[in-house]
């Protein structure tokens, strides 16, 4: 009988541990259920060309420089409310099609795109969400390797939210004779977390202490655009600094 592949999967509740050389070479699954990694999906779905993660808003600003408020647009959070200056703030319902089409987006959240420039040497770097969670699984499944998942978390703290999101990525993924999915404890307590608060994502995101304060801050109409299990089929990838939408040929 031949022996069977081996794939380990890695989850971490939150990124600050983790350095660029630690992610090098890794494939990577950045998660921000709220709202990063669900606002830059829906750029991406909505016909934004790029997003351009970054981790301070002075390189914003810099990045940006003189093509701001053409062709660039500066986007992303502060206390999860628009940044003075920007154009955008970090609400997926504000990168509508109208608005981010053909756009290269400067993007500054406090946890989402911070952990995701921290994977900059990754092997492969994809962006997940509730939103786009079977194009995720249907890549990793097509991977076939080994891959950590970092959940963004807040301040270095837990999220529920992405906890659960990370569960689902690994309960959906194809199990087959030949594969033998090495889960470590964080993938395992992931997994489990989907099976007990997974079962309504809406209801979870809003008894989540992240999801109140959106709420308490005017943006509780972001859950439920949040919670919408495979509402796109785009899955964003970074390459270099920059993330696209990956297609098969990026590969
Ligand atoms: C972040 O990166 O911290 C979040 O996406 C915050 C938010 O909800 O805007």
């Amino acid at each position: 009988m031949q022996p069977k592949k081996q794939i380990h999967i890695e989850v971490h509740f939150t990124p600050d541990h983790l350095d660029e050389m630690q992610l090098k070479d890794k494939n990577i699954v950045v998660i921000d259920v709220l709202r990063a990694c669900t606002t830059i999906t829906t750029a991406l779905e909505h016909g934004a060309k790029e997003i351009i993660p970054v981790s301070t808003i002075e390189n914003a600003v810099k990045i940006s420089g003189n093509l701001f408020g053409d062709v660039t647009l500066r986007g992303g959070e502060r206390n999860g409310k628009m940044i003075e200056g920007f154009n955008l703030g970090n609400s997926p319902l504000e990168y509508s099609e109208e608005v981010v089409k053909g756009k290269s987006i400067i993007l500054i959240t406090t946890n989402g795109s911070v952990a995701i420039v921290r994977g900059k040497h990754a092997k492969h770097l994809i962006v997940a969400a509730f939103v786009n969670i079977s194009a995720v699984v249907r890549f990793l499944n097509e991977l076939g390797s080994d891959f950590m998942i970092i959940c963004a978390g807040k301040e270095n703290h837990f999220c529920i939210e992405d906890a659960v999101c990370a569960g689902r990525i690994i309960n959906k993924l194809g199990r087959s004779g030949s594969t033998e999915f090495i889960l470590d404890d964080g993938a395992v307590a992931a997994a489990a977390l989907d099976k007990s608060f997974g079962k309504s994502i809406v209801r979870m995101l809003k008894s989540s202490e992240h999801g109140k304060y959106l709420a308490s801050i005017g943006f509780g109409s972001d859950l439920a655009v949040c919670a919408q299990v495979d509402a796109m089929e785009t899955l964003p990838m970074l390459s270099g600094n920059v993330i696209r939408t990956w297609k098969k040929s990026m590969s």
